[in-house]
């Protein structure tokens, strides 16, 4: 068993097909291990539904994707008028390009609210360090993989988007106008680019994200859910070794995340029919124009779930400057593990300190998001710097209000057993 932390029900041993694959696959015990005899907190609330759908909208891309790739075509030529044919001529094929653009924004909204649940309930600490850092490497894959995704319609937001960020590679002293070129494998954007990202998109980054979504969720196993109390289950246990708190992944959860799964299907399917572009949001303006090297758009902005980071990279005047601390933005979730000296996990018990660190930091993230669209300039740049350090303040300053913070008494169980 893996985990000391599962059961093994009593089973006749299986007769006829069922037997003969058990003797000869081991799909019987990853089924006892990962769902029937995995127990998690019986008290996961709202916020832990995304976890599930982040899996569901991994389907649904490569689902989706796949479809998209019979016919479109990688070539800067091509791929434009690929993308219009597609919209236009093949069967549904709206719909599956709305499915996999609306698929992208649902997944980083999920993505968000599951790492916001990680900070609320202190998910990232003692023993579950790796399952962070390994979320936090598929974050990060997941990004490349929506920037490369954007590229690939070969719109004028597409080109001018890659132009910028690639570019920013030839702010590094010394090797910087090498390594843009090296990575676009040309002098500009070009062709070149394109089927490079293509191959990136479609393979490369698909694979891994896949496998590292599996190492996610065995590292979970490993150590078991942390819950909204933030109680280790495993310390109280019935005679039989299960945790006093615990119910099987599996029926339990299983039905519980359909649930989550149906509305939020309901929510997605209203976004396709009813407001795919949402906007500008999800799909911008100037992507609806071709590729045009000769002309810029008004304002160069990637897609939103980019835009925290993008307003950082703008609010320093210097573009090396600029893009270290974008870099350094991502990292810090990284050491999260490590900056929080609090000994109690779930907000619930934690002191106002952090409370009012973690929301001054969601206030930044969100407000920094919305001046990335926005131009530079004027109040926007201003404010865009004043959320930055906060943004910074809260990870920075971390190993010190953690450390004198006033907490509550952390319940012996989860709350609400009988
Ligand atoms: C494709 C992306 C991802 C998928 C499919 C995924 C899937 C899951 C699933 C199924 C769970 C268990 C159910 C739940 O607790 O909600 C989980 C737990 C967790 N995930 Fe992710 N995840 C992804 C990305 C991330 C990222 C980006 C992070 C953070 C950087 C992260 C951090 C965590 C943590 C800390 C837990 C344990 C939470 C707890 O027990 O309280 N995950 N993930």
């Amino acid at each position: 068993m893996a985990n000391g932390n599962e059961t093994e029900p009593s089973k006749a041993p299986a007769t006829g097909l069922s037997g003969w694959l058990e003797a000869r696959f081991p799909g019987h015990k990853f089924v006892r291990e990962h769902l029937t005899g995995y127990w998690a907190p019986k008290n996961f609330n709202f916020w832990y539904f995304f976890g599930s759908l982040a899996l569901v909208v991994l389907i649904v891309q490569i689902v989706s994707g796949i479809f998209l790739a019979m016919n479109y075509t990688p070539s800067e030529e091509a791929a434009f008028a690929s993308i219009e044919y597609i919209m236009r001529e093949v069967e549904w094929g709206w719909l599956i390009r709305y499915m996999h653009s609306t698929g992208a924004s649902a997944f980083f909204i999920i993505i968000y609210l599951h790492m916001f649940r990680g900070m609320l309930y202190g998910s990232y600490k003692k023993p579950r360090e790796l399952v962070w850092l390994i979320g936090m490497l598929i974050y990060v894959l997941l990004m490349a993989e929506g920037f490369f995704g954007y590229v690939l319609p070969w719109g004028n937001m597409s080109y001018w988007g890659a132009q910028v960020i690639v570019s920013l590679f030839s702010a590094i002293p010394g090797v910087g106008d090498g390594l843009a070129e090296w990575v676009r494998g040309d002098y500009s954007i070009s062709g070149i680019t394109l089927n490079r990202f293509f191959a990136l998109h479609v393979v490369a980054l698909p694979l891994l994200l896949v496998m590292l979504v599996y190492a996610h969720i065995m590292a979970l196993h490993e150590v078991g859910s942390n819950n909204p109390d933030g109680v280790e289950i495993k310390k109280k246990k019935r005679a039989d070794g299960t945790p006093l708190d615990g119910i099987p992944f599996h029926p339990y959860y299983t039905y519980k995340d359909m649930v989550g799964v149906g509305v939020f299907l309901i929510i997605f399917c209203a976004v396709i029919f009813f407001a795919p572009t949402f906007g500008g949001l999800f799909l911008e303006k100037p992507n609806f124009e071709p590729a045009n090297a000769l002309s810029t758009p008004e304002h160069i902005a990637p897609v939103w779930y980019f835009t925290p980071y993008y307003a950082i990279l703008r609010a320093v005047p210097d573009k090396l400057t600029g893009a270290l601390l974008m870099g350094l933005a991502i990292v810090m979730f990284f050491f999260l593990p490590w900056l929080d000296r609090c000994k109690v996990k779930s907000i619930r018990y934690r002191g106002t300190i952090y409370k009012v660190f973690l929301g001054a930091f969601a206030v930044s993230f969100v407000a920094l998001a919305y001046l990335g669209l926005q131009p530079a300039e004027g109040l926007y740049v201003v404010l865009a710097r004043l959320f930055t350090v906060i943004y910074f303040a809260f990870f920075l300053l971390m190993p010190v209000y953690t450390r004198f913070e006033k907490t509550r008494p952390v319940p012996e169980r989860v709350t609400g057993h009988a």
